[in-house]
């Protein structure tokens, strides 16, 4: 029995929903703990391409419980459509399958509003959000003002602490802004009705958790985002609102930390991000152009080209520590096919010192360069290798170079979007307990 997070190291879209599909197969529940619609994770199975953005990635398994989390922020609308889609595709999202933490926060119409307008006024400065209405909501949970899964259930709960609220932020549309308001009637009709739709569903996912978890049944903890989103520690303030680091599937679900066991940091082979703020390894040339057209590298929920550039292993080495990595899972190598040099980012030149971590101030992350070691790169086709002695010399160079200089060893490789182009070395549901698992330096 084993109990594991999955995080992203780098900026997002490492390839988590991925990952999760895969090894869900073995867990019994899979538990979305941060973030909301502001993911998108992309699944390739028998070659049909399924993208969520907040049902758990394990949905796809039968006899599986996926659960969302009090840490998410939750568009009811956006996990309605979701589960209507995935019932037309014949699998049915029923309360024996998905059950929605009581405590999770609501993302209103006027958190989505107020997302757009302040980006709009931010002009050139803006984060580059999803305009999904993520920060507003986690602005009001913070603020002790924000609506629950359980109010939605209660129709004169709703009504006066819609009132109230409306009030507040109408008048900050409205006023410095400068944006329309929005009508208490309609909101209120429209999200009780979505309180009909999710009652069945809703119920207390920590106290699942610790039942499965006495049960010595397996769960798999789905991050979403990246590490250097995190609110804390993510290069701030072009991030997201939420932790993203592994310590938040403990808050973000309800469960203890000693009854973790692993943490699997998933690491793209090369580095992407979305949206705006500073990005040391980018490459804004043919390179980078190159990396984007064969990987594809569209953003899943706004469809924005990601910005590509270089592994950067003192973002990757940060995530080891913040993180508390015990294994990694190496995605899209097989993208790098082709080229015929690599570079690996080992350390920052920053104004004239060597940096080996990214640092916390936003200009000085700005003046950092990387200092590259370079690799051999490989022509072969990577798609069809399955074990560990169909990978190329170089390529083994490569994983071996990432193991070295994160300490941590690389458990999965992928090698294509489908379930079955994977490479298994171990698998972190027989890691057994969570005194065995520190990083070690190879
Ligand atoms: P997530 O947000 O971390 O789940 O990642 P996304 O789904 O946003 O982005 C990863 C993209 O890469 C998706 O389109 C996946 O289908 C795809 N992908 C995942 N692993 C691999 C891989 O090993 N090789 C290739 N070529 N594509 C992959
Ligand atoms: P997955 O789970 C990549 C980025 C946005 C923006 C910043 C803040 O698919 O890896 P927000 O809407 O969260 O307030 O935007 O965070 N961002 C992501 N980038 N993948 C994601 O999720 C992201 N979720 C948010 O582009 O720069
Ligand atoms: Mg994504």
């Amino acid at each position: 029995m084993a109990n594991v997070i999955i995080v992203g190291t780098q900026w997002g879209d490492e390839g988590k929903g991925k990952v999760v599909d895969l090894l869900a197969e073995q867990a019994d529940f899979i538990v979305r703990f941060q973030g909301g619609n502001n993911a998108g994770h992309t699944l390739v199975v028998n070659g049909k391409k399924y993208i969520f953005h907040l049902i758990p990635s394990g949905i796809l398994h039968k006899d599986k419980l996926c659960m969302i989390g009090n840490g998410v922020v939750l568009d009811p609308g956006v996990l309605i459509e979701e589960m209507d889609r995935l019932g037309e595709a014949g699998l049915s999202v029923t309360p024996v399958n998905l059950l929605i933490s009581l405590y999770t926060h609501i993302i209103m119409p006027y958190h989505r509003a107020l997302d757009l307008a302040r980006e709009k006024k931010k002009g050139r400065s803006a984060i580059g959000t999803t305009g999904r209405g993520i920060g507003p909501c986690y602005e009001d949970k913070v603020a002790r003002n924000g609506i629950r899964v359980h109010d939605l259930l209660d129709s004169a709960v709703l009504s006066e602490k819609l009132t109230v609220i409306l009030d507040e932020k109408n008048f900050i549309l409205r006023n410095y802004f400068g944006e329309a308001p929005l009508g208490p009637a309609e909101i209120l009709d429209e999200y009780l009705g979505y309180g009909e739709r999710l009652r069945p569903f809703a119920g207390n996912v920590s106290q699942q958790l610790q039942k499965a978890d006495a049960g010595g049944r397996n769960i798999l903890f789905e991050g979403a985002q990246g590490t250097h989103l995190d609110i804390d520690h993510g290069t701030y303030p072009y991030v997201t609102s939420s932790n993203t680091v592994a310590g938040s599937a403990c808050c973000g679900s309800g469960i203890g930390p000693t009854r973790m066991d692993a943490v699997l940091g998933i690491v793209k082979a090369y580095t992407t991000r979305v949206g705006s703020g500073p990005f040391p390894s980018e490459l804004l040339n043919d390179t980078g152009e190159h990396l984007r057209k064969v990987g594809g590298e569209f953003g899943a929920t706004t469809g924005r080209p990601r910005r590509c550039g270089w592994l950067d292993m003192v973002v990757v080495n940060s995530s080891v520590r913040l993180n508390g990595l015990s294994g990694l899972a190496l995605t899209k190598l097989d993208v790098l096919t082709g080229m015929p040099m690599l570079k690996i980012g080992v350390a920052y030149n920053c104004r004239g010192s060597r940096l080996e971590l990214v640092p916390a101030e936003l200009a000085a992350l700005e003046a950092c360069e990387p200092v590259f070691e370079e690799m051999p790169g490989w022509d072969e086709d990577l798609g069809k290798a399955r074990s560990w002695t169909d990978l190329p010399q170089n390529t083994k160079k490569y994983i071996k170079a990432i193991e070295e200089i994160s300490g941590v060893h690389v458990h999965i490789i992928s090698v294509g979007p489908s379930r079955d182009a994977t490479i298994i070395i171990k698998n972190p549901f027989n890691e057994g307990t969570h005194k065995e698992h520190t990083s070690r330096k190879i």
